[in-house]
């Protein structure tokens, strides 16, 4: 009988007699266990061996867990700075135990907490007490006891308490993994195999155009494979889910008609807030909102567009046309920050600075980071990307946004849109859209849209209606996977498993 090498190795080491689990022989044999395991379940469809499987649980120490089997529960701290403190003849007061045992930080509600629950003592107006009799011996604490035989044994912990094992992960002082151990014997046609004498088989893995030209495929034996057997999971690079679904949105937008726009991520105050008619003075222009950067003014802007823009901020336009009657200063238009939004593309485009004058109709988009000095929230980031749009034509109104929104959320299953009349200084009329969170049913914002007004429009050249938004991409994906803080898919606090299961469907 013939077999591959790995198989021979695998008959001449397992036992009749004796169980040998696959990790015990791939050590022994100075093999791969996943080469091991893939000729163990050969030579068992050869009926060589036999081969079991069962569920093991292994117990790690958390760094946590580590640190407190390393200087005792916090718990068991504060019993010995009570017990010292003589604690048991009248009540000491909590801070000064709390110094003794070296507590710091949240170790302090983590002693106090256990403490109580396990009966040591009571603690009542800032005092502790030692009880006479705890419900356990603080010097045979099953958790503290636990802890111990954990770090000596990672896989013989099965005769721990389950329940005791439970706690101490609630505590997450451990992490528990369950892994399939497969064992093997020789079965008796194994043995009889052995005894006749098994050689080595020279067993080809892949099929090459050497192989084929020279026939030579025709003499030699091929490894079988088994595409059952467990495999190892690898997680290779893939497209995070927001660039994922960034693409499909351009995708989407093409698909209506859209065209894309491109420009500086750092832009002159005059692209991202002037020419939107928002007054130099508004509250969102202050250093709270702004990543202002400090690099020279921008020099290179349009000094037509500048005056037409200076003279609507001071004057208004048209005959009913009010300005500002607030500063308006050249110097604060030309300094550079980081764009609050996307809308500095849509200005450069339609003053026609970007790819020449546009005549209508036009439709364009963008999906690019904005940058927001915000507080960091479940809700809100300080960089987010802006799925930024708009449509030039004639007689536009509120009704063809909304069907624009409609038709385009649609295609990510999300049917549910609901409108809230809005105030932007630069779109008149304006609405928030909102849109249900799969989840917890409850409604978030999701983009901020308007039809742009005459005094944004006049400076600019534009003579027909232009209906414009600003959606947020990242709520976008909440409501596409339910997810309830952003935090799950940007930044250090990210949900691994989501971003590597996820699949965005087209
Ligand atoms: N710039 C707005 C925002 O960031 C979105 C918007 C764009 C609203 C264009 C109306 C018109 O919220």
């Amino acid at each position: 009988m013939r077999v591959p090498e790995t198989q021979l190795a695998l008959l001449e080491a397992a036992s009749a007699t004796e169980t040998k689990t696959v990790a015990q022989l791939a050590e022994e044999l100075g093999e791969d266990p996943a080469a091991v395991t893939r000729a163990a379940f050969e030579l068992e469809e050869a009926g060589l061996l036999a081969v079991e499987e069962h569920v093991a649980e292994t117990v790690t120490l958390t760094e946590e867990g580590q640190r407190y089997r390393e200087s005792g529960l916090p718990e068991l701290r504060l019993q010995r700075a009570a017990v010292e403190a003589d604690a048991d003849e009248s009540p000491v007061e909590m801070g000064r135990l709390i110094g003794t045992a070296g507590l710091d930080g949240p170790e302090v509600n983590i002693a106090l907490s256990n403490f109580a629950r396990k009966g040591y003592g009571k603690i009542d107006g800032g005092e502790v007490t030692l009880a006479a009799e705890p419900t356990y011996d603080p010097d045979a604490d099953p958790e503290a006891e636990a802890l111990d035989s954990i770090a000596d044994d990672e896989d013989g912990v099965g005769y721990l308490d389950g329940s005791l094992l439970d706690r101490l992960e609630s505590r997450e002082l451990i992490e528990r993994a369950e892994t399939t151990v497969r064992s093997v014997t020789l079965t008796e046609t194994g043995v009889t195999a052995l005894m006749e004498g098994v050689e080595v088989a020279e067993t080809v893995g892949a099929i090459t155009p050497d192989l084929l030209t020279s026939g030579e495929w025709r003499d030699v034996e091929f490894a079988e494979y088994n595409v059952e057997a467990d495999a190892e999971t690898t997680y290779g690079g893939k497209e995070h889910i927001l660039r994922q679904t960034a693409n499909r949105v351009k995708d989407v937008l093409v698909g209506m008609g859209f065209q894309e726009m491109e420009g500086p991520h750092a832009d002159a105050d005059f692209w991202i807030n002037d020419c939107l008619f928002m007054p130099q003075d508004h509250p969102a222009r202050t250093h709270w909102d702004r990543f202002a950067l400090d690099v020279p003014p921008m020099e290179d802007l349009p000094e037509d567009l500048v005056e037409r823009v200076e003279d609507a901020h001071r004057n208004g336009v048209g005959p009913d046309g009010d300005g500002y009657h607030s500063p308006w200063d050249e110097d604060f238009a030309r300094a550079v920050a980081l764009r609050g939004h996307t809308t500095s593309l849509s200005m450069r485009y339609l003053s026609g600075h970007a790819v020449g004058e546009l005549e209508p109709p036009q439709r364009y988009f963008s999906v690019e980071k904005v940058y927001r000095n915000d507080t960091l929230d479940p809700t809100h980031l300080l960089e987010f990307f802006q799925i930024e749009g708009w449509v030039m034509a004639d007689d536009l109104s509120v009704r063809d946004l909304m069907g624009t929104f409609t038709e385009f959320y649609e295609q990510f299953g999300i049917t549910d849109l609901e409108f809230k009349p809005h105030y932007n200084p630069y779109t008149e009329p304006s609405f928030e859209l909102f849109g249900k969170h799969p989840e917890t049913g409850e409604l978030i914002e999701i983009g901020n849209s308007g039809i742009f007004r005459e005094e944004v429009l006049t400076p600019l050249g534009v003579e027909c209606d232009v209906m414009a938004w600003g959606l947020a991409l990242e709520r976008l994906l909440m409501l596409m996977y339910g997810f309830e803080d952003i935090r799950d898919v940007h930044g250090t606090l990210c949900d691994l498993d989501l971003l590597r299961n996820v699949e965005v469907v087209y």
